[in-house]
């Protein structure tokens, strides 16, 4: 990673996105911990970790969507240069949707189900393009074909309800990518749908984002899903980056002990995850973490030191770091 305090020379554009030191907390409650990544146009970032390992918080930490209570911190958090920190609301609204997308994990609860899709998709259009009310009818149908979706001039007076979750999925993508988004944020996009429509909607999105450039943040619990659609791999736990590196690397040389669990607990092509390989223990809560590295109770490699030392996320190889002491020359006692 580049040395982060040398200007910026004018021949390079900022990075798509632009993140050091995310920080989230609720109260005295600390979700997220210094998250550091860039994302470059037309690259697809993945973050893979257990369910509260702080996966959503980031997305919408992105977004500026927190729930109530949340507060954001970061040394720096850009968006194509702009700072997001320190935008005001009217210019995140704009933002939204013009310049970034999110991709809701369960649809239902994202679309409203008192409207159609179509009237859901155009408001986002009108909205944000400036457009009349028959054109960003004629919008959301271009949009709804251009997501796979047949016949769509009459599905999209459609509602929600009357649609299968891989459609409504699809519905999602299409009010997402209706203004072209520089920046999409898939949080579980496919987690609720059937193996074979999973495929499709990630081919789906690759597709689109070939056409666009944008840049891609995809999140799931899925390692396996991830590394197979992604460049590179942030791994996540209990609000903290244990690991990041390129997809190939991650899959194939893990440094941290979380990730190789996270591998080894990959379903099968088809089936669940093997009793024998799920990660043994559960995820502590987060107000009552262990006091050393935060993985230390379940790892396989645990040594005395780790239940007091909390390691840094430090490089471990070109474009590669991890945050676990068996990375570093500390001599184990
Ligand atoms: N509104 C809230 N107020 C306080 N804490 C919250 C709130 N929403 C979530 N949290 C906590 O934030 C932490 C991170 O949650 P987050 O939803 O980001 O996890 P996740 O990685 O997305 O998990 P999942 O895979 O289940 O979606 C969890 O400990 C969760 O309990
Ligand atoms: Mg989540």
């Amino acid at each position: 990673m580049p040395s982060t305090d040398q200007p910026p020379t004018l021949s390079a554009p900022p990075p798509l996105l632009d993140v050091e030191g995310l920080s989230v907390s609720f109260g005295s409650l600390n979700i997220l911990n210094g998250v550091s990544f860039r994302l470059a146009p037309g690259e697809t970032l993945g973050i893979v970790g257990e369910s509260g390992s702080g996966k959503s918080m980031t997305a919408l930490a992105l977004m500026r969507l927190l729930p109530r209570g949340g507060r954001v911190t970061a040394t720096r958090l850009q968006l194509a240069g702009e700072d997001i920190l320190s935008a005001s609301e009217s210019r995140l609204e704009s933002l939204r949707g013009a310049r970034m997308g999110m991709i809701f994990q369960e649809p239902m609860t994202a679309l409203n189900p008192v409207l159609t899709v179509g009237e859901q998709i155009a408001e986002t259009a009108r909205r944000h393009l400036n457009v009349s009310r028959a054109e960003s009818r004629n919008r959301a149908i271009e949009a709804l074909r251009r997501v796979g979706i047949p016949s769509p001039e009459q599905r999209i007076d459609d509602y929600p309800h009357h649609m299968s979750g891989g459609m409504r999925q699809r519905v999602m993508i299409a009010m997402a990518l209706i203004c072209q988004p520089q920046l999409l944020i898939a949080d579980e996009p496919t987690t609720a749908l059937d193996v074979t429509i999973q495929a499709q909607i990630l081919d789906l999105m690759l597709d689109l984002q070939d056409e666009y450039h944008m840049g891609i943040i995809f999140i799931s619990h899925d390692l396996g899903v991830v590394s197979a659609f992604t460049d590179r791999v942030m791994i996540m736990y209990l609000g903290q980056v244990l690991e990041e590196a390129t997809a190939n690397d991650i899959f194939t040389h893990p440094r941290h002990p979380y990730t190789e669990a996270l591998l080894a607990s990959i379903p099968e092509l088809e089936g669940e995850p093997t009793r024998l390989n799920a990660i043994r223990g559960t995820v502590p809560p987060i107000h009552d973490l262990p006091p050393g590295c935060r993985f230390a109770p379940r790892c396989d490699h645990m040594r005395p030191v780790c239940e007091t030392a909390r390691p840094m996320l430090i490089p471990v190889g070109a474009d590669h770091s991890a945050a676990c002491i068996r990375n570093t020359d500390y001599r184990f006692p």
